[in-house]
């Protein structure tokens, strides 16, 4: 790899793809940097016909151990605020735009870092792979990172945070909020009304489920889908529309 060229995932995406396979290769990505000072690829997790997908930014301290995803403090506050939302955590699939935890040492700790727009577009083949073999009629985009990656550098979740995006080529609807690490990180007297406000973000994603759990194979993938994959970029997101009146309060 020359010190011009991208970094990119794109060799190690094994051609037979199924969520098995992609799981198998990803262990042993060299797309990136990034894998040379974590411990482990942490893969995504879950059902394989999920109901919902949740995508975070990177795994943490924990889930570098762990080698799952959010398993540590972050993922607890997102375990409860689904659960508050009234999404079983049984049908939803977990992952991250970035599958190693990128750190710089501190002392004795292992300080998370930021993914860098290099890192993420590196890692993006993984997440699209996940996006189509999954083919998940939801898709909830936690924090700026996760949400540029799939909605683009230009998409700012402040403003467009609880609203239903449509039209993207590998979900039926995407919602973007807040990552739950802000919550964590955030001012402890604005913690109740931040946490309410990502909950209302899941209601609007949780609204959408039951629909979708009707559908007769969710696992299909749509047919635009089929003669080929359009990629992360280049989707509709300038007009999304709003729909129904379960519009998160969080607009604000
Ligand atoms: N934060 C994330 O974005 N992902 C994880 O897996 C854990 C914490
Ligand atoms: Fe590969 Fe992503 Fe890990 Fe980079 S962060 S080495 S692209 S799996």
């Amino acid at each position: 790899m020359g010190p011009n060229e991208p970094w990119t995932a794109a060799p190690f995406i094994p051609r037979r793809r199924t969520l098995s396979s992609l799981r198998q290769a990803a262990h042993s990505c060299r797309g990136c940097p990034l894998w040379k000072r974590a411990t482990q690829t942490v893969f995504g997790q879950g059902p394989s016909r999920p109901a919902l997908l949740v995508v975070g930014e990177q795994p943490g301290d924990r889930e570098d151990l762990a080698g799952r995803p959010f398993v540590g403090p972050a993922g607890r506050l997102l375990d409860q605020a689904l659960a508050a939302a009234g999404i079983a955590r049984d049908e939803v699939y977990f992952t991250n735009a970035v599958k190693h935890f990128k750190w710089a040492p501190s002392g004795k700790r292992r300080l998370h870092q930021k993914p860098g727009a290099r890192e993420i577009a590196a890692c993006r083949p993984w997440l699209e792979a996940e996006l189509e073999v999954l083919a998940a009629p939801v898709v909830v985009t936690l924090g700026a990172t996760a949400a540029r990656s799939l909605l683009g550098p230009a998409f700012r979740v402040t403003r467009e945070r609880g609203k239903i995006l449509r039209g993207l080529p590998w979900a039926g609807a995407v919602v973007a909020s807040i990552h739950p690490a802000a919550i964590l990180r955030g001012d402890p007297l604005e913690r109740a009304r931040a946490l309410e406000q990502f909950v209302a973000d899941l209601r609007v994603a949780a609204a959408l489920l039951p629909k979708a759990r009707e559908r007769p194979n969710p696992a299909k993938p749509e047919p635009m889908l089929r003669g080929g994959h359009r990629g992360a970029t280049g989707m509709r997101t300038a007009h999304p529309r709003r729909v129904g009146k379960r519009q998160a309060s969080a607009n604000t």
